[in-house]
């Protein structure tokens, strides 16, 4: 299979139509059996539950090229599970997982020739989705929906690669105590917009939201965990209700303890305390892991140890050990790592 003509080494996080999508309707109860389609526009009605009351959730995982010329996907069981939980909280149908995880490796393996290669830096971004899609004017959940897969290749989400970013702590709250945090809801995200642009204009790279109850905790920031490292070399990332459930956090804990033998603790962490942690990274599926530098808090400056030209020596370990897996350079935990045939 030929590779498209592309710069895979000059992408930026930004979408490129590739061939194919797959689609799926939820009609009379039932979700049909779905179809690989050329076809990437959408018809829907003007009254749409995605347009009236953001009736709409995704997900968002890679594809990658091995050192051995496979492709693979890394733990998308983990994403259908989340879209899973995702809809029952948007009061959506559940699209099976099972399903979820054909879905995706359908559409990769359609888009085969998107897949940029071993070693260039980029990846095949997958985006699946759902939205409400048939009219409702009262405050209620639709009766049909539409859940789609579309891929696209892409290079570093935050620009300038794995230089270290400056971040700035929010007053605005992403999240609310017992609100939709912990979902992957477009809602979360349209909120987030006036912050980032807000952060962007100020000259900061992302926010640092707090939690919305007591302005005292750690949560994230609008697209990826925390992951901080200690003194003494332990990986510590925030707990909380209202933050969504990264499953690259979780598998940098498991690298952190059964790789590199380190001891991770998910906990609470104060903003008072992170001026004593030497590493900050922001995990994600987009962000990968992005060292964080520095942390302004309403003009007082949090600088890590790792400083702003380079990544912490940790973070490095964990970036390079979770990479390998999902290259496949380095041997990962059964299942993690699933290939497109
Ligand atoms: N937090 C938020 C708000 C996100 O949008 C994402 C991206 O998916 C993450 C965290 C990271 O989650 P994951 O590692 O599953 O991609
Ligand atoms: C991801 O990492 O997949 C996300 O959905 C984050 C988004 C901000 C691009």
């Amino acid at each position: 299979m030929e590779k498209k003509n592309i710069d895979w080494a000059n992408l930026g996080f930004g979408y490129i139509k590739t061939d194919y999508r797959f689609v799926s309707n939820f009609k009379n109860g039932a979700w049909d059996e779905g179809v690989v389609t050329e076809d990437d526009k959408i018809v829907i009605s003007e009254c749409a539950g995605v347009l009236q009351y953001a009736q709409t959730i995704f997900e968002g995982l890679k594809a990658y090229t091995t050192a051995d010329g496979r492709i693979v996907t890394f733990r998308p069981d983990l994403n259908g599970e989340r879209m899973e939980n995702s809809a029952v909280r948007l009061e959506m149908p559940v699209f099976p997982k099972e399903r979820f995880v054909e879905a995706v490796l359908k559409t990769v393996k359609a888009n085969e020739a998107f897949v940029p290669p071993y070693g260039s830096g980029a990846t095949l971004y997958v985006r699946p989705y759902m939205f409400g899609s048939d009219p409702v004017i009262g405050v209620k959940p639709a009766n049909e929906y539409q859940f789609r897969v579309f891929t696209t290749p892409v290079g570093p989400y935050f620009k300038g690669g794995v230089k270290p970013l400056t971040l700035r702590v929010s007053d605005f709250d992403r999240a609310a105590p017992n609100g939709t945090g912990h979902i992957k809801a477009g809602l979360n995200y349209a909120m987030s917009l006036h912050a980032i642009v807000d952060a962007h204009n100020q000259g900061y790279d992302e926010n640092m939201y707090l939690d919305a109850g007591t302005r005292t905790k750690v949560e994230e920031t609008g697209g990826a965990n925390f992951l901080f490292v200690t003194r003494d070399g332990k990986v510590v990332t925030p707990k909380s209700g209202s933050i969504l459930p990264s499953i690259t956090r979780r598998s940098l804990v498991h690298v952190a303890q059964e790789y590199l033998g380190l001891e991770a603790e998910e906990r609470e962490v104060t903003l008072e305390e992170v001026k004593d942690f030497a590493e900050c990274g922001l995990c994600g599926t987009a962000a990968v892991i992005s060292p964080v530098g520095k942390i302004v808090d309403h003009g007082k400056e949090i600088c890590f140890d790792s400083g702003m030209n380079e990544m912490g020596p940790v973070t490095k370990k964990l970036y390079d050990t979770l990479t390998g897996i999902q290259m496949g350079t380095i041997q990962g935990p059964e299942g993690w790592v699933v290939e497109v045939k």
